[in-house]
């Protein structure tokens, strides 16, 4: 059988089969925080309503928060209420019934609450029969990443004694190259690669996947998949919000480090690399880490051409105003932080050699939008000369969120007695061709998870290379000022005018969104 049609054959199987949770305890340290009442808790709940949690299932909470249990779960239900309205008492007293908080005597670095802690998964494993398996989701700021990590080791719940023992790290997993090489090196100290899930949102993405899916389970499009047809690529993530409250955060993060690293990088990976041996996950990672290490590395010279930063000033977003980040709570008044970005990146590989593929993503822009346009060559223009129109090139648009679904846009003959061509669009909508809704990213990541599956997650070896891409270009930018001073786009709009300068061939420009 070729290597494809085994693909094909694993595409179906994986995504085609139903597949449950199995026995676990799930730990969540920084359980006090946003992403647990957020997100992680009812992505909880859902699996829970379609019958995918195991029913010898449990859940510890940890924090510094000196809460109690019935505290901890008021809070995880009145944010659960906010999401889903009208959940009834009892199916929430069914759902919450092994869940359990567990406050920290100090910070994240006491061994007694590690001591304490193995001794509470200890009770529920006989209690639940969660059979040993036990997951740990770092859902803290990363500066207490390495603590929890090496005092979970001390107490040895990262050997799999009895069951399974696996971590979940959220991002951002590293500040540069160095500490996230730093990082990778205190996890592996305790935790074997195969027990470690990098979490990247996008990744649990239906539209994501669907990328997978689009490219090798179709015969149409591997073929014109390269630079002899395809022209470009443009690859945009654009927010409408602002920092929000996470003036600490973003101050030292900003916007290479907060979408580029991990999300727009491994959207560009889905994008561009060679099929897969399998559907498994080392098979796809080892796909995904070529193309990360086949970035061209970016000179210094070529990044004034290359990189474009901006930083959002006041405007109207939604008819309301909105203050420039300079402004926001928390924010230096003179901060550099890029909050957009755009690059143009070139992957040296047989396959790409040539073709440009344009980054962009960006805060406080005018609309919330994430998707991925392939656009192919111009046709010979020897036909259609007299066109009231040029002819524009045709273009794949895979959306990413919202209104996901993929277009294609084509030329078409104007109904008449003229031979008029005008370009339409065939159009795919997930909401219109499925009855069933996509799972939320995090349903989705923590079921793999439980059973054990780390396609959809991140290996040490990517988030390294991905980092290596890009601190030429970070390195520069803390180290230069920017070209044009910040703020150097108005909230509500699409960015800095510069970045139309990526684009030096006339027929290439940023698509409007
Ligand atoms: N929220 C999101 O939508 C989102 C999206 C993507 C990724 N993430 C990542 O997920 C993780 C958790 O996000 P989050 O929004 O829930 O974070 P958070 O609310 O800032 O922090 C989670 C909990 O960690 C504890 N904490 C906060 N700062 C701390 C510090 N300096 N030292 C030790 N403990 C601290 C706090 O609990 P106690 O005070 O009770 O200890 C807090 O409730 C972060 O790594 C974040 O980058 C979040």
């Amino acid at each position: 059988m070729s290597k494809l049609l085994t693909l094909e054959n694993s595409l179906r199987e994986g995504l085609g089969s139903q597949r449950s949770g199995v026995p676990c305890s799930l730990v969540i340290f920084g359980a006090s925080g946003d992403l647990t009442k957020r997100k992680l808790v009812p992505a909880l709940f859902s699996l829970y309503q379609k019958h995918l949690l195991s029913t010898s299932f449990s859940l510890i909470g940890t924090s510094r928060s000196q809460l109690s249990t019935d505290e901890f779960k008021h809070r995880l239900k009145s944010a659960l209420d906010e999401k889903i309205p009208g959940i009834s008492s009892a199916l929430w007293e069914s759902f919450s019934q092994n869940f359990h908080y567990l406050p920290l005597t100090g910070g994240f670095n006491n061994l007694a609450d590690y001591q304490a802690l193995s001794k509470l998964l200890n009770d529920l494993d006989q209690k639940n029969d969660t059979l040993g398996n036990k997951i740990f989701y770092l859902s803290t700021p990363p500066e207490v990443f390495e603590d929890i990590i090496s005092n979970l080791g001390r107490v040895e719940l990262t050997r799999e004694k009895k069951g399974f023992s696996r971590v979940i790290i959220e991002k951002p997993f590293g500040h540069d190259l160095a500490s996230a090489q730093m990082l990778n090196q205190k996890i592996k100290n305790v935790f074997n690669e195969n027990q470690i899930y990098r979490i990247d949102h996008y990744l649990g993405k239906e539209t994501v996947q669907n990328l997978l899916v689009m490219r090798f389970a179709n015969s149409i499009f591997e073929p014109i998949w390269n630079r002899r047809y395809i022209d470009h690529v443009q690859i945009t993530a654009a927010e409408e919000i602002g920092i929000e409250n996470r003036a600490g955060f973003y101050e030292t993060s900003g916007v290479l480090r907060d979408m580029f690293q991990n999300h727009l990088f491994q959207i560009l990976c889905l994008v561009a690399m060679e099929p897969p041996i399998s559907f498994e996950a080392n098979a796809i990672r080892d796909e995904k880490l070529k193309i990360l290490k086949s970035i061209r590395p970016f000179e210094e010279e070529e990044l004034k051409t290359s990189a474009c930063r901006g930083q959002y000033g006041g405007g109207y977003l939604g008819g309301e105003k909105v203050v420039a980040y300079r402004e926001e709570a928390g924010v230096n008044p003179l901060s550099t932080t890029p909050t957009f970005a755009a690059l143009k990146i070139y992957l040296d590989t047989w396959r790409w050699v040539g073709v440009p593929f344009y980054l962009r993503s960006g805060k406080r822009l005018a609309k919330r939008i994430s998707e991925v346009a392939i656009q192919f060559k111009e046709p010979p223009d020897l036909l259609f000369k007299n066109n009231l129109q040029a002819i524009s090139p045709n273009v794949l648009v895979i959306r990413i969120q919202p209104d996901e679904g993929i277009t294609l846009k084509f030329e078409t003959k104007v109904p008449g007695m003229a031979f008029e061509v005008r370009n339409v669009n065939m159009d795919f909508r997930y909401g219109t061709s499925f009855t069933v809704g996509a799972p939320e990213a995090y349903e989705r990541l923590l079921l793999d998870c439980m059973l054990g599956d780390a396609t959809l997650f991140i290996r040490s070896d990517e988030v390294e290379a991905a980092w290596e891409a890009l601190m030429p270009i970070l390195n520069y930018w803390e180290t230069t000022s920017p070209q044009e001073a910040f703020p150097n786009y108005e909230a509500g709009t699409w960015g800095p005018a510069m970045a139309d300068a990526l684009f030096v061939k006339p027929w290439r420009k940023w698509r409007r969104l």
